[in-house]
């Protein structure tokens, strides 16, 4: 089966987030279930000088204002088609944001771009590859399903739409809809508009052939008001054709026998010391004898570490201790910077670093995702393959990953980590109580710790289960 990816970022080239650690990992993970992926890019500056195209295999005069082409690159294993726009995507700031922090205004168009290319790749192929499938990931390649339908090649072609986020529906002013070639036809509420907008991502729950999520949970919360964002009735719509599927992580990147990043490589638990004993020096921290916790997060409302920073005293004053790596919302910066001033317990380093996350889940006795809500939540995953329990909210794939240390699940010796409902400070507070009675029990401590590094991460079992979707949809056909 061949399967073009539609992705805005992609990991190592370019990422803001775990979209871009799947996008990165999935082609790889497919490759042993038979599956051919390639991925359609925007041509960034980050992409393009991490590889070096061959010549153009489709042009277009007019792509949304500029001209445009496509054209193939390797980077490691990933097979690339890369969409250069030098008028969309040329530009210094992030992929998503101007250099004042604010989203480029022509956001829509930016995405729009990328998903009509991937719809003619659909309907077209690319010299002589033709995708049996496009794999559409979240409201950035929404609009290709409905693209496919208006080329007429929906019904060769087939087509998913993976949610990894509903909070980013991609809407525009409706009155954009012929500047967005929008269709007559798809111009309605059971379509591509969403209260008198455009939305793409909602184009996408509407008009690919099926629609996943990262999570089973997170599919069933997607279908209530609660967790839905306004798209709650269009995936209950949609329910016979939508699922979730887990995401997995590298572990060949996430290995602790063989990471190159941290203080001492390990395959047990008592192999940690070194990296702990690393961390608190390199935050600056007095060793103690009660846990040490890490946060390695987005700063954003859907993070919940503004309930951590209420629940942060009680837990120092039991003897925790609390490092942090993040970025994002100023405010969240800001209150996370006077924490690390007042409290001794506490190191905070604001910024972007992969091989600093390395270390932080090296040295960490426990990693923290207290999240409002977490689609899938990758960093809970690194967590249980390095020994550092997750502490997490009951949620979307925190719930689908973490076994709570429950008494049942202790005497049944299966527990993984520990998880609060409902999502506030006084139950994260709990949480916490939990984790440092928990750390306490020498014995328990290490049977949860030993659970937690055996428990699976890796792609194989949704590999499969994407495999199988795929074939579901050729065959059908
Ligand atoms: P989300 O995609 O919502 O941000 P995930 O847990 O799925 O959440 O993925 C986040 C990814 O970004 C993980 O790979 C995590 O390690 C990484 N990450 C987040 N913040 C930082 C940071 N400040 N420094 C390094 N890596 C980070
Ligand atoms: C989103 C979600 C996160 C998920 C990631 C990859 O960014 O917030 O929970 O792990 O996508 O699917």
């Amino acid at each position: 089966i061949r399967v073009l990816s539609v992705a805005s970022e992609i990991a190592p080239l370019v990422k803001t987030g775990g979209l871009a650690d799947v996008t990165g990992a999935l082609p790889h993970a497919l490759e042993a279930v038979d599956v051919e992926m390639r991925t359609l890019v925007p041509g960034y500056p980050q992409i393009l000088s991490a590889c070096d195209p061959g010549p153009p295999l489709m042009e277009e005069a007019d792509l949304f204002g500029g001209p445009a082409r496509v054209r193939p690159a390797k980077a490691g294993d990933l097979r690339l088609l890369v969409l250069e726009a030098p008028h969309l995507y040329d530009r210094d700031g992030t992929i998503y944001l101007a250099p004042d922090r604010s989203d480029w205004a022509d956001n829509a168009d930016r995405f729009a771009a990328l998903s009509w290319i991937a719809a003619r790749i659909g309907a077209e192929g690319a010299e002589g590859w033709q995708p049996d499938i496009l794999h559409c990931h979240d409201w950035q390649a929404g609009l290709a399903p409905l693209y496919l339908r208006a080329m007429g090649a929906g019904d060769r072609v087939a087509s998913v739409l993976t949610v990894h986020n509903i909070a980013f529906n991609g809407c525009s002013p409706g009155e954009r809809r012929g500047d967005l070639r929008i269709p007559d036809w798809a111009w309605h509420s059971e379509g591509a508009e969403f209260w008198g907008q455009v939305s793409s991502l909602k184009a996408g729950l509407v008009y690919a052939d099926r629609v996943t999520t990262v999570s089973p949970t997170y599919a069933l919360e997607l279908m209530t008001s609660e967790f839905g964002m306004g798209m709650e009735g269009v995936l209950r719509a949609r329910r016979k054709a939508f699922c979730g599927i887990l995401n997995g992580i590298d572990t060949d990147l996430w290995d602790p026998a063989r990471d190159r990043d941290i203080a001492g490589r390990f395959k047990t638990p008592q192999g940690k010391l070194r990296n702990r004993d690393a961390l608190l020096a390199e935050f600056g921290l007095e060793p103690g004898d009660g846990p040490l916790a890490v946060v390695v997060s987005r700063l954003t409302q859907q993070k919940g570490l503004d309930l951590l920073l209420e629940a942060l005293p009680h837990f120092l004053d039991r003897g925790g201790r609390l490092a942090l790596l993040g970025t994002g919302d100023a405010a969240l910066e800001e209150a996370w910077r006077q924490a690390a001033a007042r409290y001794r317990g506490v190191g905070v380093c604001i910024g972007y670093d992969e091989a600093m996350s390395h270390r932080m889940i090296a040295g960490g006795d426990a990693i923290l995702v207290p999240s409002r809500f977490e689609p899938c939540g990758l960093t809970q995953l690194y967590g249980l393959r390095y020994g550092a329990i997750p502490v997490v909210a009951l949620t979307g794939g925190l719930a689908d990953t973490v076994i709570d240390a429950n008494d049942a699940a202790q005497k049944a010796g299966v527990a993984t980590g520990i998880q609060f409902a409902p999502v506030n400070a006084l139950a994260l507070s709990g949480a916490l109580d939990r984790l440092i009675d928990l750390h306490a029990d020498a014995a328990q401590w290490r049977r949860v710790q030993r659970n937690a590094m055996r428990h699976p991460v890796g792609w194989e079992s949704s590999a499969r289960q994407y495999a199988d979707l795929y074939e579901s949809m050729t065959t059908r056909r």
